[in-house]
């Protein structure tokens, strides 16, 4: 996937007959909807991991930005999706929860664009690989858990919608990790850096931002049985087939740690 095509390709999610109403008369299971939640925060957040990427070299590369922006827009409209099943539910969402979970992030949040500025200038000429493998490895994640909530829900409005959520992440991915493997390939630096990295700094999506116990209960439940541990290694599958991440078993290895 090339920038070109993905300028494209980008659009604002389709809910055109997702019958969001279903939900009042059908709804989720509890534990899908503090997964929503959390999923709705994290997609909610991407402009703040916008604001942090910015402040490094990739605002360097006009590849790269335009792929943030597109990026950006399209997981702004997850967010909305995502919060318009939980106001079916009765429940505050949108902008609304997502002004008090800003008002609530620490001292951990002002730092965060300094923290990536400090590590980025220590990369180097590595830091776009970094960056690239991240991503990719989020959006794998992300897109598996789509598809893990879908099948454990089994609600048909939630399938669908997430079906069109997944179809966009898969897009996401197809940028990244098309990217991160050539980066990877060009340089042994790169590689060394982005396996130290992954290593010693990944954590599961949304874990910086979210507290520890819904980070725990997420992985839990969506990877914490068979189904969903196989899913993880599927996952780490893909990782292993980036130049030089192979064996770093991340997403099985953070089912090991988080799930109960
Ligand atoms: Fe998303
Ligand atoms: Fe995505």
């Amino acid at each position: 996937m090339d920038v070109d095509t993905y300028l494209e390709r980008a659009q604002r999610l389709d809910t055109v007959g997702i019958d969001f109403e279903e939900f009042g008369r059908h709804p989720l299971s509890n534990d899908a909807l503090r997964c929503l939640r959390y999923m709705h925060d994290v997609e909610c957040h991407t402009v703040c991991y916008l604001r942090d990427l910015l402040v490094t070299p990739a605002h360097r590369d006009p590849e790269v930005t335009t792929f943030l922006t597109l990026w950006n827009y399209e997981e702004l409209f997850h967010g909305e999706a995502i919060a318009h099943v939980l106001e079916a539910h009765g429940e505050p969402a949108g902008r609304q929860r997502v002004s008090r979970h800003r008002r609530q992030m620490g001292p951990k949040d002002r730092l965060a664009p300094f923290a990536h500025g400090l590590a980025s200038w220590v990369a180097g000429p590595a830091f776009g690989a970094v960056h690239m493998a991240w991503g990719a490895i989020n959006e794998w994640s992300t897109q598996a858990g789509y598809a893990r909530l879908a099948a454990c829900s089994g609600h048909p409005v939630l399938v669908e919608l997430l079906r069109r959520i997944m179809r966009q992440e898969g897009r996401h991915i197809d940028f990244y990790s098309s990217r991160a493997g050539a980066l990877l390939a060009q340089s042994a630096r790169a590689r060394r850096m982005t396996r130290w990295a992954l290593e010693k700094l990944w954590t599961p999506v949304g874990a910086s931002i979210m507290p520890q116990a819904e980070v725990r209960f997420v992985v839990s439940y969506l990877f914490g049985d068979d189904d969903g541990r196989e899913v993880a290694r599927r996952i780490d599958r893909r990782i292993d087939r980036l130049p030089g991440l192979a064996g770093l078993h991340l997403t099985e290895g953070a089912v090991e740690r988080l799930a109960a």
